[in-house]
């Protein structure tokens, strides 16, 4: 049983299996596995989500009910009766993984959550390892990989990549969905997402993230996730962000010339002792060194945009600490003990919602549902898996 691979999370293991009994799960199962089956599950445009390329393909109903997919996934997933329904969803489908820049946390996640569909995956990690060391173009590598797998999720070290693979797949016979993963310094829409789905959970006490004061702190200039995070404040209201950077690594003019357009308060500042207190969540990030060409990070003084235990004093009981992650020294792993840091979660979050992001993308969102109706727990219960 589930049950005994999950010491202390008593009630958990068990729950679809009482509330989602055997018989009745079954019959869910096969009703789910027989839709599959019958639609053969192919993402369409018009229909639903395809490309995802950047966050402007989400509005408000989009990000709430990504938001809510991805908590009804992952209490299915604590059960073993949940997780094999999951896992009967997508098992015909093969997902890309085209990560040609270093990733962690996005591959690792992005692969779980196909395997948690029960789809499989195949990847180039190495592009010396593929046919692009013999001079294959990217656009005839793209849709190679098209030719043998029904998405694509790929992540380079170039800007406009995706959108590029995206365009290219608009123009042929055999049109798959492109995820985009990080695209150079530009753009990093499903990380966009899971913090989006880490704020609205951390806030489910408090009304969620309307009316909230966001800090964002670190390379602002170069950091992708603070764009594609500040792209999708416009669908809250009554947000207001802080920017707290060295003045070299300030927020880009192009995102403070998107939130003036959009009504979004801001403010930026490099005293993150005076703003610590008026914060309700604070995004921390680190230096994207990768980007300097002359050592530029190493001039900086990170001291003052750095978290440690003296900030915690400083921070309001019910705020809370995120983070892309991989961290630098910007955040004291002293910190990882206090109950505001949530960025392990955030990490975690991140799976669950590329799941609801597959899920979506390949319709069969109503399976979830109703695998979910049958389970009967209520979405956002407060529990941090
Ligand atoms: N947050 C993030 O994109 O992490 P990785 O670079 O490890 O994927």
């Amino acid at each position: 049983m589930l049950a005994c691979a999950l010491p202390g999370r008593r009630g958990l293991a068990h729950r679809a299996g009482a509330r989602l009994p055997a018989s009745r799960a079954n019959r869910t199962r096969a009703n789910a596995t027989q839709s599959v089956t019958e639609t053969l599950v192919l993402p369409t445009r018009g229909a639903g989500l395809f490309h995802v390329i950047d966050p402007h393909v989400f509005d408000r109903a989009l990000l709430d009910e990504l938001c809510d997919l991805a908590t009804r996934v992952r209490t299915l997933a604590k059960s073993e009766v949940g997780a094999r329904a999951l896992r009967d969803l997508l098992p015909t489908r093969r997902a890309m993984l085209y990560f040609t820049q270093p990733s962690t946390r996005t591959f690792l996640s992005f692969n779980n959550a196909c395997h948690i569909l029960g789809m499989r995956t195949s990847e180039i990690r190495d592009p010396s390892t593929s046919s692009e060391v013999k001079g294959e173009s990217f656009d005839d590598s793209i849709r190679t990989f098209s030719s043998y797998v029904d998405v694509i999720i790929m992540r380079t070290k170039e800007a406009g990549r995706a959108a590029q693979a995206a365009k290219l797949m608009d123009s042929i016979p055999r049109p798959v969905p492109v995820i985009n993963a990080g695209s150079g310094s530009d753009q990093h829409p499903t990380q966009a997402l899971l913090d989006i789905y880490t704020l609205a959970r951390s806030f489910t006490a408090r009304g969620g993230i309307d009316g909230k004061v966001i800090g964002m702190m670190g390379d602002l200039k170069r950091g992708r996730t603070v764009r594609s995070l500040c792209y999708l404040m416009r669908h809250y209201e009554g947000v207001r962000l802080v920017f707290i950077a060295p003045p070299q690594f300030a927020m880009e003019r192009d995102i403070k010339t998107y939130l003036d357009h959009h009504g979004i308060a801001y403010s930026e500042t490099t005293q993150l002792d005076a703003v610590l207190p008026e914060l309700d969540a604070l995004y921390v990030t680190r230096m994207q060194t990768e980007w300097d060409t002359a050592g530029e990070s190493r001039a900086v003084d990170l001291k003052p945009f750095s978290v440690g235990t003296h900030e915690l004093t400083l921070m309001k009981r019910d705020a809370f600490i995120m983070h892309p992650l991989p961290r630098g020294p910007e955040i004291d792993p002293l910190v990882d003990h206090d109950p505001r840091a949530m960025y392990w979660r955030q990490e975690r979050n991140g799976m669950w919602m590329r799941v609801a992001v597959l899920i979506k993308i390949f319709g069969v969102e109503h399976i979830v549902m109703a695998l979910a109706a049958a389970d009967s727990e209520p979405p956002f219960a407060g529990r941090l898996a």
